[in-house]
């Protein structure tokens, strides 16, 4: 685990779904996802200074290619920032394992100052709804037990690539985290979980749930619209989210967007 005295506040910046491409050609929806992501990453450099960490929270790629990991490692590459990712359910957690071989980069466990950063694998392969599986939840377990002795730790930030809690249409009620509750009475058993944050619904969200706040961040791509029935694309663009943790447990949350592009996209898709 890798244990770091840093600033206070921390300072984490959020980017989800980039869902790449190994040919950087590549469009979602007919948007190219590898010139959104580009956008997003310039939008970081202009708004954040001295980050301490970048947490990628799933489908990092479409396609799981080899090419795809490798585009997102060099366009992150020139954040100059450490970085952590989770696999979501476009990805393969078993091609992000070999990529990241030698570096840090799927390491699940991040201190920085009395913060810890535990980072949770909730992807099924081929499959489009999450789960922690029992080596998750035990993982889990036994990290949330271990900081309850751990004077060093005071809070924890949780994080993984599906929502926990459902969706806010009516379409997504089936492709969130299937044992959701049973997350939730797992981090009741620690008196230091503040925050879930995730990916996966393409929407900004911020609320609590359970007496966890709960943030959910835009893709760098497609986001889709929140409380409608059926799939549907919405016009806002591409973005990221900043956290700033303090050492007494509070949480400053923004979502910035791209401004001033219009990214095409095929807006009447009846899914993706
Ligand atoms: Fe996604």
């Amino acid at each position: 685990m890798t244990s770091l005295i840093t600033q206070n506040p921390i300072k984490i910046t959020q980017i989800t779904d980039t869902h790449l491409y190994g040919k950087s050609s590549g469009t979602l929806l007919e948007m190219n996802t590898n010139e959104t992501l580009n956008h997003v990453i310039e939008l970081v450099k202009q708004n954040e200074n001295e980050i301490d960490l970048v947490l990628a929270t799933g489908d990092i790629t479409q396609d799981a290619s080899d090419k795809a990991y490798q585009n997102f490692l060099d366009i992150v590459a020139t954040l100059n920032t450490p970085f952590r990712w989770i696999p979501g359910n476009h990805d393969n957690a078993t091609v992000m394992g070999r990529i990241a071989e030698g570096t840090e980069a799927s390491e699940k466990t991040v201190q920085l100052n009395n913060w810890l950063i535990i980072l949770l694998d909730s992807s099924i392969l081929g499959q489009v709804h999450g789960k922690l599986d029992k080596t998750e939840i035990k993982f889990l377990t036994s990290v949330l037990r271990a900081v309850e002795k751990d004077d060093s730790v005071d809070h924890c930030l949780v994080s993984m690539h599906h929502n926990p809690v459902p969706g806010t249409s009516a379409w997504m009620r089936d492709i969130g985290l299937e044992n959701g509750q049973e997350f939730f009475e797992t981090i009741k058993m620690s008196s230091k979980v503040r925050s879930v944050v995730y990916g996966h619904i393409h929407q900004e969200l911020d609320f609590e749930h359970e007496g966890v706040r709960c943030f959910c961040t835009p893709s760098t791509c497609i986001q889709f619209k929140p409380k409608v029935t059926s799939f549907s694309l919405d016009r806002v663009n591409p973005g990221y989210r900043s956290l700033q943790l303090y050492a007494d447990g509070s949480i400053d949350s923004e979502v910035s967007r791209v401004s001033g592009e219009i990214f095409e996209a095929d807006y009447n898709s009846p899914g993706y």
